[in-house]
């Protein structure tokens, strides 16, 4: 038996069916799978993968097999693991798993040193844990195996680009984040989606009349409000960058502080990638019933270290994901999913159709490492704009979309028209 840790394998019989579902919004990655069986680009390598444990991750990770790897996925959150899918990839696609939905940090981290053991050359990452772990522990060793790594989501390119400044990088890694065709669609329009629903499957409440008040302006939050304002709430930003906050308020959104939209919030969402963008400042102002939900970076954009000490009284799972925080004067804050990201505790991530394009880009960027054999400078590298536009491309075919192309003419007055002349 291939080695592994999952919850429950009975699990099996529905994991396969909801990733076969998944499956066929993600016809991108379907044709790489098809000609990976074919061409077996990635053959007896070994990948690792520290990815949300779903069923898109599902279908990449039986792609980057097809193409010949041997793959060990480990879980990049302990509450996004969805456990019928880990069933279906050991017990029914026979792949390497090590992730149980709420595991504790300790095993947590246990996984993804199971997921190292066996000295990996490529690995794929969501927020740089399984990188930060080869470069903690095994910077003389294992570390020194690595090809390339693919990073999936800003915060993972954010720690990257810190560790190449300070001359620490020790492999080179490419930002699949940083690619047209993931931010531009995943985040805005995939977390944009996915998090409401969290927040509407958490709570159940009504979005319409709701104020709601969102902490970020970037790709992800724009996508939010964008998605928030369309179920009829008024939406609220906050931002510290004024360019981004210029572009809200051009948008149509209300911007000011999170100190004065503290009191006039129903709902609340981060998705900065910055810590503490709540705090008790802000707890102490908010009504009775406030909801509070993150959608950012991992569970520190919320202080809640410090509402657990406001707190008189908590009150936890008062529903699924839901903890109720009481305040000394009878008010209640309501948290969900402990201030993990929403949108994977409470629903399911992104839809698959976008996740199509990013694991597109992981799958294709992970045969350009194997191709090269690493032999990259160690940095944080672009996607090649070919993958990117490859990408691209293929979607709108698999989407019936078809658009024009340049003439020679056009080609060579844009040309020249480049050099000034
Ligand atoms: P981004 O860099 O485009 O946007 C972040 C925005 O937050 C920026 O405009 C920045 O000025 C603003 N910001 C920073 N500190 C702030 C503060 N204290 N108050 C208000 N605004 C602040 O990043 P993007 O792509 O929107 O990602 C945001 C976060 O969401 C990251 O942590 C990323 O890893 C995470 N993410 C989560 C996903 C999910 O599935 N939930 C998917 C993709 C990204």
């Amino acid at each position: 038996m291939i080695p592994h840790d999952i919850k429950d394998p009975s699990l099996v019989e529905m994991g396969v069916k909801r990733i076969e579902w998944a499956e066929r919004d993600m016809p991108v990655l379907r044709k790489i799978r098809e000609r990976f069986e074919r061409e077996k680009p990635l053959e007896g390598i070994n990948v690792a993968a520290c990815l949300h444990v779903t069923t898109e991750t599902a279908n990449l990770v039986r792609t980057l097999a097809a193409g010949g790897a041997n793959v060990r996925l480990c879980a990049s959150n302990p509450l996004s693991t969805q456990d019928d899918v880990a069933a279906a990839l050991v017990h029914h696609y026979g792949i390497s798993v090590f992730a149980i939905k709420g595991e504790d940090t300790d095993t947590y981290y246990q996984h993804i040193e199971a997921c190292l053991e066996f000295d990996p050359k490529i690995t794929h990452d969501d927020g740089a844990d399984l990188v930060a772990t080869l470069h903690e522990k095994y910077a003389d060793t294992k570390a020194k195996n690595i090809w390339g790594s693919m990073e999936e989501t800003t915060t993972g390119v954010i720690r990257l680009k810190a560790l190449e400044k300070q001359g620490k990088l020790l492999f080179p890694v490419f930002a699949i984040n940083d690619a047209m065709t993931k931010h531009l669609f995943d985040n805005r329009y995939g977390t944009g989606q996915s998090t409401l629903d969290g927040i509407i499957r958490a709570t159940n409440r009504l979005i319409a009349g709701m104020t709601v008040v969102v902490a970020g302006y970037g790709w992800c939050g724009r996508g939010f409000a964008m998605r928030a304002k369309g179920h009829g709430a008024r939406v609220i930003v906050t931002e510290v960058d004024p360019i981004k906050a210029l572009e809200a308020k051009m948008d149509g959104f209300e911007v000011m502080p999170m100190e004065k939209a503290a009191p006039l919030g129903d709902i609340f969402c981060t998705i900065t990638g910055d810590i503490n963008v709540i705090r008790p400042e802000h707890f102490e102002k908010m009504k009775d019933g406030a909801i509070v939900a993150n959608s950012g970076h991992f569970n520190v954009e919320i202080d809640i270290p410090g509402l657990e000490k406001m707190a008189k009284e908590v009150r936890r799972q008062v529903r699924p994901f839901v903890d109720q925080y009481i305040l000394p004067d009878g008010r209640s804050i309501f948290l969900l999913a402990e201030g993990r990201l929403i949108n994977l505790a409470a629903a399911e991530g992104h839809p698959a159709a976008v996740m199509d394009m990013s694991f597109a880009l992981q799958a294709l960027t992970g045969e350009y490492v194997a191709k090269n054999k690493g032999n990259f400078p160690v940095a944080v590298h672009n996607v090649p704009e070919e993958i990117d536009r490859w990408v691209a491309e293929i979607k709108l075919e698999t989407m019936g979309v078809e658009i024009d192309k340049l003439t020679e003419e056009q080609k060579k007055y844009l040309a020249s028209w480049d050099m000034g002349t």
